[in-house]
């Protein structure tokens, strides 16, 4: 399957991705993990992408669409995928209507993962990931095994830049202004199927299974 997923920071994108990837598809493309590698890594594209995401601001759509054609192209990424946090922007979905036309695809469905904006501070500033893998846990809803220990290579546990209550403030500005648009774009070809992200991740799960089967 060919899918996006949509939602504003904290949403649960991340978290339900890796169950998605194994049962529908073999790849997982989310440009935010793709751009952490690249800040951390310092390559030229890191470096121009650093300071709007410690900002909580939109990286430019050059950029991102430039990651994500190349990434597209992956033997992993033909049969299906999922686009985790991308397209953010009205003209980034239409780079990519033209990507996937060029390939002669198109996406099959668009999972909004529909949140009150109260309950996600709570999930940022509790929210710990392991940076090479992209797993995240939560202090209080998703903890480790071991308090900072990654459960699957027992690496340590970091805190994004970004995931302040502050910087949230701008994510969640960037997203309202920004990327709504973008659930409209996809709602108007009637492929947008609403989730309820508030609830516990299993319940999110049920949904999106019964959503693609
Ligand atoms: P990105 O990495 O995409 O961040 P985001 O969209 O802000 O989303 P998050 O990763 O914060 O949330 P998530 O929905 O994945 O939540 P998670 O599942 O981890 O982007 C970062 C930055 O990169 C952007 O600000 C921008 O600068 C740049 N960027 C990226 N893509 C771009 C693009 N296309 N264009 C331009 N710029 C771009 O869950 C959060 C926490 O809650 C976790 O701790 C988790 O354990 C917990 N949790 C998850 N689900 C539940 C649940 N159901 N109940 C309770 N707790 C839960
Ligand atoms: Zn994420």
């Amino acid at each position: 399957k060919r899918l996006i997923l949509v939602g504003p920071p904290g949403s649960g994108k991340g978290t339900q991705s890796p169950i998605i990837k194994d049962e529908f598809c073999l790849c997982h493309l989310a440009t935010g993990d793709m751009l952490r590698a690249a800040v951390a890594a310092k390559t030229p594209l890191g470096v121009k992408a650093k300071e709007a995401m410690e900002k909580g601001q939109l990286v430019s759509d050059d950029l991102v669409v430039g990651i994500i054609n190349e990434a597209l192209e992956k033997p992993s990424c033909q049969k299906g995928f999922i686009l985790d946090g991308f397209p953010r922007t009205v003209v980034q979905a239409e780079k990519l209507d033209e990507m996937l036309e060029r390939r002669g695809v198109k996406v099959d469905k668009v999972l909004n993962f529909a949140i009150d904006d109260a309950i996600l501070e709570e999930r940022i500033t509790g929210r710990w990931i392991h940076p090479a893998s992209g797993r995240s846990y939560h202090t209080k809803f998703a903890p480790p095994k071991v308090p900072g220990i990654d459960d699957v290579t027992g690496q340590p546990l970091v805190q994004r830049k970004d995931d302040t209550a502050a910087v949230l403030k701008s994510r969640l500005e960037a997203f309202h202004k920004q990327t709504k648009p973008v659930i409209d774009y996809y709602g108007k070809k009637r492929i947008v199927a609403n989730l309820h992200a508030e609830k516990p991740p299993p319940e999110v799960t049920a949904e999106v299974k019964k959503v693609l089967s």
